[in-house]
């Protein structure tokens, strides 16, 4: 199976209520590599357009607001199958329906203060991870290059 590439963002109110370390170990510990990592305070414009599949939608305004009210994380994860793992890893949209064990289910207070983003599906992964990352944002790491090196 070939290696993905999908779009993570700790949003608002995790990054509030002190949760990026417990979110980046999960997905340590689930075997996803980081490709690309960035804390942003998103423009309006910015998470409307980000967004812009939503539009007209009667949350769309709220989450706009939401998603500008404090700083972001934004991550590139990789992997096998990285789409799908990191949804699984999420748990679904609204935390009241999220199972235990999931980061929304544990983290996440509401169907919009939901701790996390993820892409849906592997197209929308490439078009949200270059939204706001450029190719030499994204690093490959390489395990045995890094413990070979040096003494
Ligand atoms: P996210 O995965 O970031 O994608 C769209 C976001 O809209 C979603 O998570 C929720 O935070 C937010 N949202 C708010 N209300 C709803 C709703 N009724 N249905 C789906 N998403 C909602």
């Amino acid at each position: 199976m070939a290696k993905e590439t999908t779009l993570a963002i700790v949003k608002p109110d995790a990054v509030a209520s002190k949760l990026v370390g417990e979110i980046l170990s999960r997905i340590e510990a689930a075997g996803l590599e980081i490709a690309a990592l960035r804390m942003e305070r998103l423009s309006h414009a910015r998470a409307r357009n980000f967004y812009y599949v939503h539009r007209g939608k009667p949350f769309f305004e709220s989450l706009v607001d939401f998603m500008t009210s404090g700083p972001v994380v934004l991550l590139a994860l990789r992997g096998e199958n990285a789409v799908a793992r990191w949804r699984q890893l999420m748990g679904p949209t609204d935390p009241r329906k999220a199972p235990k064990g999931t980061i929304r289910g544990d983290l996440g207070t509401s169907i919009e203060k939901n701790a996390v983003h993820g892409s849906d599906s592997v197209e929308n992964a490439s078009t949200e991870v270059h939204f706001f990352f450029g190719g030499a944002d994204l690093f490959e790491i390489d395990p045995e290059e890094v413990w070979r090196s040096g003494s």
